[in-house]
């Protein structure tokens, strides 16, 4: 399959001297790094501006899931340059996934930067289908995630967050221009951890995935950069 697959790497540590340890191992590694909970709220601004200073480009997974007019004014507080993607929950609703696009189209503008990709995260990779009916969502997670994306592709989110295994029919229903980025990524017999709907980077890559996301298996790995390698290996 020609789709290229970028590896997104998430960094989930819980301080900011082990991120900017981490930024540096993986200095030679063609990633994009993935901000997070942890990070974000532990040392966000002090992250940010040593991403911005290396004039990187990242992900924001701010995962906003709130009324449209708290969405739509968290997304104007939080862009800045150097953000190239962005993600909300799509069981936030149609308004606030318009909301959020909006929002960066219009503050993009007024900064003068590209405007970020907004992503809709559908069904968390750490749900496994059993825990579905318990939520209320009816369906497997292939027939509730393409619902979801649906909204995410009405409301004009770039794409969306999804497991591997959904992928082809998000692509099949909505385009190949429609991006999957897909966390819940273990290379062969790693340990899965709370992830639940897992495949390996290369399962991603023939399944279509633009990206695959990245923590705990680079994260954790005494030689990052060479857990980051032995992945892109896999994936081109
Ligand atoms: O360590 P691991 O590879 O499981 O990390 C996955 C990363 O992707 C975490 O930062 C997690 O917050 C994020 N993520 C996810 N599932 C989503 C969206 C984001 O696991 N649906």
């Amino acid at each position: 399959m020609g789709v290229q697959t970028r590896l997104v790497v998430a960094l989930d540590v819980p301080t900011f001297v082990r991120a900017e340890r981490l930024i540096e191992a993986l200095a030679g590694c063609d990633v994009t790094f993935k901000v997070g909970y942890e990070a974000l709220y532990g040392y966000g601004p002090e992250l940010l501006s040593l991403l911005e200073a290396r004039e990187a480009a990242y992900m924001l997974d701010v995962k906003l899931h709130d009324i449209p007019r708290t969405v739509h004014a968290a997304v104007q507080a939080l862009l800045r340059p150097g953000v190239s993607l962005l993600t909300v929950h799509a069981l936030g609703g149609a308004e606030m996934l318009s909301a959020a696009v909006e929002a960066a189209a219009e503050r993009a503008a007024e900064l003068g930067i590209a405007t970020p990709r907004v992503l809709a995260i559908t069904v968390l990779t750490s749900h496994a289908p059993g825990d579905l009916a318990t939520l209320g969502l009816a369906g497997g997670t292939v027939e509730i995630a393409t619902r979801l994306a649906g909204l995410a592709r009405d409301a004009r989110c770039a794409g969306v967050v999804c497991s591997v295994t959904e992928v082809r029919e998000l692509k099949a229903a909505f385009g190949d221009d429609f991006i999957a980025l897909c966390p819940g990524i273990r290379p062969c017999g790693g340990a899965h951890g709370d992830q639940r709907r897992v495949a390996t980077p290369r399962d991603a890559h023939l399944a279509g995935a633009d990206y695959i996301v990245v923590g705990r298996p680079i994260v954790e790995d005494n030689d990052p950069a060479a857990a980051a390698q032995a992945i892109l290996a896999e994936l081109n």
